[in-house]
């Protein structure tokens, strides 16, 4: 499972451009962002509701519904290989085979009528020559692995016989069955209340090490992801705003928007929401205005805010990038 390439990374986006040609406007739901993932690695993907941070993972999976959204260009390198210029069957082997997701809602990705061991041992069937016993058999590994106490009993349940948290952990089982090189977890944890977040957020990161996937961690809660991932990526309305190792990120966050983040709160007894610290909400993403796309919220804004997009910019060292012009002239 090494990179292709000593020092190559498994996943380079370049560029990527994801866009909605809706009745309203253009929608420039994802707008030039460029990342990589090294195996081994966990990245965190952050940034509030509406800021691209899905509409980035679907574009990974080619699972974004065309029309209206449309690639409008980049590079999404998979080992080397630029997924978007790669047949459509060869790109859902590749991504079925080597990149898996899990979402927020177990309950809307898992067939209702259908026992969760089989939902595995289909995956098993689809990726794997094992016979039909032998899939019950690895569901059943699976099950344990996730840590859940009666796997044999619970792989002949249904998803509505189970809690939001076994739900998860199926999800969980289901995406890793197959030894992907990557998982992305979209928002796996909002759905959830505060203990079983954690619980959860400690299988990925025990999944990861035994498995050394790459994690790609989705959330619009920075706090959540403090001890899980190595380094973070923070979107705003489709850009990388700021990007660095997670230490860095934590105790030096340079870009306004990420120092608001940091600061927001949860809200008790409702999961997967944050008091507001940032005040104002992310603009409508179609025709954004010339200057800072966060300019409105911003507690710094001055004139020259509104009239030039800001550069990500490298600060302190090349390990971390800042778009804003606070820290250029
Ligand atoms: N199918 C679609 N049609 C039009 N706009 C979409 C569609 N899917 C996503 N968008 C828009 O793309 C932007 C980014 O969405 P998304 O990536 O889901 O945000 P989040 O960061 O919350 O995951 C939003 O403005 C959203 O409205
Ligand atoms: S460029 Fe200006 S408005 Fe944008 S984050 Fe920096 S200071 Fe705030
Ligand atoms: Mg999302």
């Amino acid at each position: 499972m090494a990179d292709t390439a000593a020092g190559a990374p498994l996943l380079d986006v370049r560029g990527l451009k994801t866009y909605f040609h809706t009745e309203e406007g253009l929608v420039r739901a994802v707008d030039d962002v460029s990342f990589s993932v090294s195996s081994s690695e966990v990245l965190g993907l952050v940034g509030e509701s509406g800021c691209g941070k899905s509409v980035t993972a679907f574009s990974i999976l080619d699972l974004i519904p065309v029309p209206p959204g449309r690639i409008e260009g980049g590079e999404i390198l998979f080992r080397g290989k630029d997924l978007l210029k790669t047949e459509s069957h060869e790109r859902r082997r590749i991504s079925g085979n080597h990149i898996s997701m899990i979402f927020q809602e177990p309950m809307t990705a898992l067939n209702p009528v259908m026992m969760v061991g089989s939902q595995i041992t289909e995956v098993l069937k689809l990726h794997t020559l094992l016979d039909s016993h032998d899939r019950w058999e690895k569901a059943i590994e699976m099950i344990a692995k996730v840590g859940i106490s009666e796997p044999r009993k619970t792989a002949k349940s249904y998803p509505h016989e189970l809690s939001g948290g076994m739900r998860q952990r199926i999800m969980i089982a289901m995406a890793l069955v197959c030894d992907p090189d990557i998982l992305i977890a979209d928002e796996p944890t909002t759905a959830l209340d505060v203990t079983i977040q954690a619980q959860i957020l400690e299988l990925i990161k025990a999944m990861q090490r035994e498995t050394s996937a790459a994690v790609i961690l989705i959330t619009h809660d920075l706090a959540v992801i403090a001890e899980t991932v190595n380094r973070v990526i923070v979107m705003y309305a489709g850009k990388i705003v700021e990007s660095g190792d997670v230490k860095t990120i934590f105790t030096e966050p340079k870009h306004p928007y990420t120092q608001g983040l940091l600061k927001s709160i949860p809200v008790l007894g409702e999961p997967g929401k944050l008091l507001e610290s940032i005040k104002g909400r992310v603009p409508n993403l179609i025709d954004l205005p010339p200057g800072c796309h966060f300019a409105n919220r911003c507690p710094f804004a001055r004139e020259r805010c509104f009239e030039e997009h800001p550069r990500l910019v490298e600060v302190d060292s090349d390990e971390h990038e800042v778009r804003c012009n606070l820290y250029y002239d």
